[in-house]
């Protein structure tokens, strides 16, 4: 099976077909989600919140990052690993910038990094671009600023947010990414957006004419009940499924009817009869 890189992004959609991508934070997901033909893995900052129980994605640390995305790249072969930069690793200074995109890529093996905003990080999107670091933009939404946004609300719906944010996508395509997600935008913004552009659109909350489409694993697992945003759809039950398993495994547990013979291992009896 050919690797799906950060040029195939390009490639699909020119070609028309649509880009299927999920976050992933842990070896064995990773493996399961690249065993099942999945084109990307995101190893987004939600991670903050449906791996470590923070409220908000800004406590996460670029090593926390770090951590993650190692265990993630162990576990892929195929699909194109993209490192989420956490808030404030991009902030301060394009020398700072590409030193944490860097560690991304040197020490987790990620093969790109995705930061969110528009034309208030091209410098810095234009630095990593420059020291052959992949970049994915993020637009619309961008959970990082949600002091400044007032909450976690659909962006872009009146006339000046709906034109900052194009024209974002289009600063952000001539600074070289090679995809944009676009999270929670009108459908019909997103629509627009997607047509204006060469490169890629991935959509979370933005409707079916983007590109292709991210989820966040525990939403779509329904693994995650803190909150469930109107745009995910439940594939299945797993947190159902594991608290129906562990409730089982405690009573087998008390009644005795677990570990059976077949999950023991043997002495022989010569060797007990020593020890008595
Ligand atoms: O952190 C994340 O998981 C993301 C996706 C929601 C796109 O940025």
């Amino acid at each position: 099976m050919n690797k799906f890189t950060t040029t195939s992004f390009i490639k699909s959609k020119k070609e028309g077909k649509k880009i299927s991508m999920l976050t992933a934070y842990d070896y064995s997901t990773a493996k399961l989600l690249d065993e099942a033909g999945l084109d990307s893995i995101l190893v987004g900052d939600s991670l903050g919140m449906v791996i470590l129980g923070y409220e908000k994605t800004l406590q996460v640390t670029v090593d926390d990052m770090i951590h993650h995305t190692k265990a993630v790249t162990r576990g892929v072969k195929r699909a194109c690993v993209i490192a989420d930069m956490p808030f404030l690793s991009y902030h301060i200074s394009v020398e700072e910038t590409i030193r944490n995109a860097g560690r991304m890529i040197q020490e987790a093996n990620a093969h790109a990094v995705k930061l969110e905003g528009g034309r208030e990080v091209v410098d810095k999107i234009e630095a990593l671009i420059k020291a052959q670091i992949p970049v994915m933009g993020h637009l619309g939404l961008t959970p990082q600023s949600v002091n400044m946004m007032g909450g976690f609300k659909v962006q872009g719906k009146d006339e000046s947010q709906a034109k900052i944010i194009l024209e974002d996508a289009k600063l952000l395509q001539e600074a070289g990414v090679f995809s944009i997600v676009l999270e929670c935008v009108p459908a019909k913004l997103a629509k627009l957006i997607s047509e204006s552009i060469d490169i890629p659109t991935i959509g979370i909350g933005a409707g079916k004419d983007c590109d292709g489409q991210v989820l966040v694993i525990q939403d779509m697992l329904g693994m995650y009940s803190d909150f469930t945003p109107k745009f995910v759809k439940k594939y299945c039950e797993v947190g159902l499924v594991i608290k129906e398993a562990v409730s089982k495994y405690k009573e087998e547990i008390q009644e005795g009817l677990f570990p059976e013979e077949v999950h023991t291992f043997k002495i022989k009896e010569e060797v007990l009869e020593k020890l008595y």
